[in-house]
């Protein structure tokens, strides 16, 4: 069914909106841009630098970027990196794990404020008393984290996982009792796909927590042949609805490879661009949800980061070898 009349229209992209809409890049703002993305590349050359950029970035710093994807992608990207210099176009903890897995390169993050609720919903503290307390009734209890976690909670951690690996992951490590954090909507996705026994924490990510069924279904009424592509960061009831659940990248590739060719996107907004750059032949339907967070790298502080080599991201030696054993035997167990 296709939308017949404005009103229509006007409560389906309440919620979700098709891509393309609205023009923000006007031609002067493009000449602009042109001009930074030279320097940005000159300064890549001359400092001998590579771009990191998650599917979340701008679609600007999609064309400055040296290698785009989803977190466990850019995990693996950062352990095979050969240049002196990595800016990491993401938010914080990304950034941290590329220092984690290459310290002896230089990591910039072009914006201090680049967070994220996730990773602040669970400090390292916290997750010691409570894996204590937990053991006095499961002692083979390990911990599993997310990446959207801080260095210091990965060093305390027995493995980290992604939103591409966390099944995987946990299946394969040798407990029954995992205590899962700090996402409690990927835990619950992680529990409905194991016989282990799944203990979450109580975080999530503002981005995905806040979309309710009622959005997917409003979409789905008048779209009903829509494929609908849920992150797993998103509530129950949403996975309920979605025809896949994926990763950001994981989206990206079945988007190419289904025979379908309209999907709803319930994810952050900015994976849409990165779909409408490779896929133009398809439609999409975002859901208008902005991580503010990942919204906060720009162009022009790309830009400076390169030109005053700012802001390293610095951890104490403890912390980030406790980290990298975390996250290297994810990536030995995906
Ligand atoms: P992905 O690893 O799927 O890209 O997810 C990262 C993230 O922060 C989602 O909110
Ligand atoms: Fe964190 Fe959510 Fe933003 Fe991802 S979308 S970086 S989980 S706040």
């Amino acid at each position: 069914m296709s939308l017949e009349t404005p009103r229509d229209a006007e409560e389906l992209f309440r919620d979700f909106a098709p891509l393309g809409s609205p023009a923000v890049y006007t031609r002067d703002r493009c000449a602009e841009m042109a001009g930074t993305t030279r320097r940005i590349r000159e300064l890549k050359a001359e400092r001998r630098a590579v771009i990191l950029a998650h599917n979340y970035q701008r679609p600007e710093i999609f064309e400055v970027a040296d290698f785009i994807g989803d977190s466990l992608e850019l995990a693996r990207q950062a352990t095979k990196v050969e240049a002196d210099v990595i800016v990491f176009c993401g938010v914080h903890f990304m950034a941290e794990t590329a220092k984690i897995l290459n310290p002896d390169r230089t990591v910039l993050l072009p914006d201090l404020r680049a967070g994220c609720s996730l990773a602040d919903s669970v400090d390292a503290d916290s997750l010691e008393d409570r894996r204590d307390e937990l053991r006095k009734i499961y002692p083979d209890l390990m911990i599993a984290s997310y990446v959207n976690t801080t260095a210091e909670v990965k060093a305390v951690s027995d493995v980290c996982v992604t939103s591409s690996n966390a099944v995987k992951v946990v299946e394969k490590l040798p407990s029954e009792n995992i205590l899962f954090v700090p996402d409690q909507n990927l835990a619950r996705y992680v529990q409905e796909n194991t016989k282990k026994n799944i203990i979450a924490w109580d975080g999530n990510c503002y981005v995905h927590h806040q979309i309710t069924p009622e959005q997917i279904e409003r979409v789905r009424k008048h779209l009903p042949h829509v494929k609908v592509l849920a992150h797993p960061e998103c509530r129950h009831d949403v996975l309920k609805l979605a025809d896949a659940v994926l990763s950001t990248s994981g989206m990206v590739q079945y988007a190419r490879e289904s025979d379908a060719q309209e999907f709803l996107v319930v994810t952050e907004c900015g994976l849409s661009d990165r779909l409408l750059l490779e896929l133009p032949e398809k439609t999409f339907y975002k859901s208008c949800k902005l991580c503010a967070y990942m919204k906060m790298i720009t162009l022009e502080d790309t830009r400076r980061a390169l030109e005053e080599m700012r802001y390293p991201i610095e951890l104490h030696e403890e912390v980030r070898t406790g980290a990298e054993r975390a996250l290297k035997r994810m990536l030995e167990l995906s």
